[in-house]
């Protein structure tokens, strides 16, 4: 028989799955709507890196309306007028065009060139460079003038990360940034791990991705239930991938004794209770309903996501970047104005736990 990756053994545990399932449905519908009304009560202000793009304008323009933040428009000023008004937009907002701002221009090269002078830079190249609005946009949040950027419309994702790694970088304590998708369907709410960044982690970035994904799933309210994946259930193989995602697990067990992670595991086997509890009963998921999971490396958990999102999924949320010192968020190449919009809120969340850290 085709598994269905749901078990349904007899009517008593259809009806607790049931009532299981309405659970889950009822909390992923709760994601962005409370994300949007935490968003509201201490709204921060969104640098959108590629202003002159009808979608860009339209979630602004939603986003300044329902008071979710207060946006700022970074791009050739007046290409943005000309589309507001084509487009019968009339939010009143900063715009900042980088070729007409001389005096911050030259503030911001010359920060950028201090950073990088040892690593092959020129003030002539962060002058340059800071006529991007990748550049530009990075260095207004990091520079305080503004709390989030939001880009990659329009970019390739490395060439829109890069600018923020190399301005901002990661938060102090960690190695790495990595990327998560949240993925709706009838079966629940599932967060995905490493889908944007990192191309071959090893065993410490696995670790750092664990930690990043684990603290991520808890302030978007859920219960990290975490399965690190693998081709091999627990050694049942041989290869880099079983290794390498076994000995992660091990170390985080041993730094995080109350995370609920194992693993190496297969995806089925990870999504499937009922098969898991009664294959593995000794793993620490058995029992449980995985709903994180973590994958070996950026080909599986990229055509992962991307497969579920054309074939599987009701919605997808993402990519979150998570583990930077201030917070950038990457936008999937043609997302819509929704999903913008849906993003803008995440990085003023985002921008309000930064701000909490900072004043502990
Ligand atoms: N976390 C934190 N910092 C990092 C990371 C990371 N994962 N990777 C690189 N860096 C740092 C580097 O240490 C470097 O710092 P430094 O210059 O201050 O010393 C800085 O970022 C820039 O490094 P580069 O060497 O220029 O960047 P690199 O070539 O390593 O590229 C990148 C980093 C762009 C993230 C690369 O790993 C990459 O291309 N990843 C794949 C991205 C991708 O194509 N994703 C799939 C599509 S996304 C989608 O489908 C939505």
């Amino acid at each position: 028989a085709m598994d269905s990756g749901v078990a349904k053994t007899s009517i008593d545990d259809w009806d607790e799955y049931k009532m299981e399932l309405e659970e889950r449905v009822g909390a992923e519908k709760r994601i962005i709507s409370r994300i949007i009304s935490a968003a509201k009560k201490n709204p921060k202000r969104v640098v959108f890196a590629e202003a002159a793009e009808e979608k860009i304008l339209k979630a602004a323009q939603l986003f300044s309306d329902d008071k979710v933040g207060i946006p700022i428009l970074l791009g050739n000023e007046k290409k943005i007028n000309r589309l507001k008004e084509e487009l019968d937009l009339d939010f009143n907002c900063e715009i900042i065009d980088p070729f007409k701002q001389n005096e911050k221009l030259e503030t911001y090269a010359t920060h950028f060139f201090e950073k990088r002078k040892r690593k092959g830079m020129t003030l002539q190249d962060g002058r340059h460079q800071m006529l991007d609005s990748n550049y530009y946009g990075a260095m207004m949040v990091e520079m305080g003038e503004a709390d989030a950027l939001i880009s990659g419309l329009n970019t390739d994702y490395p060439r829109t990360i890069r600018p923020a790694l190399q301005i901002i970088g990661v938060e102090d304590g960690l190695t790495r940034v990595a990327g998560m998708y949240i993925i709706r369907n009838k079966k629940g709410t599932f967060f995905l791990a490493d889908t944007t960044v990192n191309v071959n982690p090893d065993v410490d970035a696995l670790v750092n991705i664990i930690e990043l994904t684990h603290r991520a799933v808890k302030f978007f309210g859920f219960d990290p239930k975490m399965a690190m994946l693998s081709y091999s259930n627990f050694g049942s193989a041989k290869g880099d991938v079983p290794t390498k995602t076994a000995q992660a697990v091990q170390i985080a067990k041993e730094k995080w004794p109350e995370m609920i992670i194992d693993g190496d595991i297969q995806a089925n086997l990870a999504m499937n209770k009922k098969m898991l509890q009664e294959t593995y009963p000794f793993s620490d998921l058995a029992g449980h309903q995985v709903n994180t999971l973590i994958f070996p490396n950026l080909s599986s958990g990229n055509i992962a996501y991307k497969l579920l999102m054309e074939i599987g999924a009701s919605e997808a949320i993402g990519p979150i970047l998570m583990g930077m010192k201030k917070p950038v968020h990457v936008l999937q190449a043609g997302s819509s104005v929704r999903e913008i919009y849906n993003m803008a809120a995440i990085a003023v969340v985002d921008a309000q736990a930064t701000e909490n850290k900072k004043n502990k």
